[in-house]
């Protein structure tokens, strides 16, 4: 299919203020395509050739498409749905001094300074109780709700001489309106349509309200909220909704939780991935054995942006390898296993690319700089299959507006229809 996939990965980010609704974006595709919905409450009957989704912790999703004969392999594409950002606290209407804020702490490890004087609103999900049932209900307040405003220069000298970090308790918290704090139940009470005593549970996170922008001399680059990990989210699923899989299964799998450790029961370090994979292989009657021989011969793309060369830090950066952006998708390794790619993997992959056209570029960290870490070891510790560690290059990883280059989405999504739907290149180890 002919796609626009930078005007498609921009309407993605608008309908996506916080991880809650990525999955429901997602979920909406996916429903458009076709695919059947699954619960994990209920025992699985599917049938091959046919396409199905299933969904853990309301911001988790894994989707994927069997083939019309028995399966012989999986083949992953993982990234995350959330983003750095701040919580709501229970209670959070903080009024003092004639202006109410709310009471927010800190997910992830985001760049602090860069939530400061931009136009901010609260996305999430509530729990209501509705009769005997308790109901998820999203919440999104598509307006410029909030600011955290800095503190004027003049005020604010001695702070810069000392290089104090940023205080999330004291300098973070937003500023919501110059009215009382029952001002802040009376909107939660409509934007979730029920009253305060029938909301008993919430996940509401603070969202940067800054429209997506395509930028540069010759319209190279596109900045935007959550673009890491949104763009692989969405890259990966647009290559999956293209790919007609033959002999092996495609699964796309988008997880929670990644940018505090994914240690949840959603996350990638949870018996998702893993329990949906044995179930879907009972559900086709492949035994045990069956199913371990898949797992060997499968393959997973954790992807997750990566840092693309910053000409003005140039001395964090390893000397030879250091992406560019809009020149291919980048193949991150590490020593350690911080990312998963090794010496085979990495051949897997670059044949890969090559059978596909698309370019790989290569990362690594500067060899005293610690770097970041992500999904694909972490998955590999409950689902363990042969994998490499990729992403979209990017400058201002975890700011609240973060940039990369507009042909680089298009990459993706190339590789990862290939992928899903060819053979993969098999190494005699
Ligand atoms: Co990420």
């Amino acid at each position: 299919m002919k796609r626009n996939v930078l005007a498609e990965l921009q309407e993605f980010l608008l309908e996506s203020p916080g991880c809650f609704h990525a999955v429901a974006a997602i979920e909406k595709r996916l429903d458009a395509a076709g695919f059947t919905r699954l619960s994990e409450k209920e025992r699985w009957s599917l049938k091959p050739g046919k396409n199905y989704y299933v969904i853990r912790g309301g911001a988790s999703i894994i989707s994927f498409k069997l083939p019309k004969g028995k399966p012989e392999s999986f083949h992953i594409v993982a990234s995350h749905s959330d983003s750095p950002s701040f919580k709501l606290k229970p209670d959070p209407a903080l009024w003092s001094d004639g202006l109410l804020r709310l009471n927010v702490e800190g997910y992830g490890g985001m760049i602090r300074e860069s939530w400061f004087d931009r136009p901010l609103s609260i996305a999430g999900r509530v729990l209501v109780e509705e009769g005997t049932a308790l109901h998820q209900k999203l919440v999104y307040f598509d307006r410029d709700l909030l600011m955290i405003p800095s503190l004027a220069i003049h005020l604010s000298r001695d702070a810069k001489k000392t290089g104090e970090p940023v205080k999330i308790q004291s300098e973070l918290l937003p500023i919501l309106g110059a009215t009382d704090a029952g001002d802040w139940t009376k909107l939660l009470e409509e934007a979730a349509g029920a009253k305060a005593e029938k909301i008993l549970g919430m996940d509401l996170f603070l969202t940067c309200r800054m429209a997506p922008t395509v930028w540069g001399a010759q319209n190279e680059f596109l900045s935007a909220p959550r673009l890491d990990d949104l763009a692989c989210a969405y890259g990966s699923l647009a290559g999956f909704l293209d790919a007609s899989p033959k002999g092996h299964i495609a699964m796309h799998c988008v997880f929670d939780n990644e940018e505090v450790g994914s240690r949840s029961m959603q996350g990638a370090e949870s018996t998702f991935l893993a329990m949906t994979a044995q179930r879907v292989c009972r559900a086709l009657g492949m035994d045990e054995e069956d199913f371990c021989a898949a797992a060997a011969r499968s393959f997973l793309l954790s992807a997750d942006n990566a840092h693309a060369f910053h000409p003005n830090y140039a001395g964090k950066y390893d000397p030879v390898n250091r992406p560019k952006m809009n020149a291919g998708v980048v193949l991150k390794h590490h020593a350690a296993q911080k990312y998963t790619t090794d010496g085979v993997s990495e051949a897997v992959f670059k044949k890969l690319c090559r059978a596909c056209g698309v370019p790989v570029q290569e990362y690594v960290n500067h060899s005293d700089v610690a770097g970041g870490s992500t999904l694909g070891n972490i998955s590999n510790t409950q689902f363990s299959v042969r994998s490499v560690d990729i992403g979209l290059p990017q400058l201002a990883m975890h700011s609240a507006y973060e940039t990369m280059g507009v042909a680089d989405e298009g990459y993706l999504a190339q590789l990862a229809e290939a992928f899903y739907a060819g053979a993969l290149p098999q190494a005699d180890i």
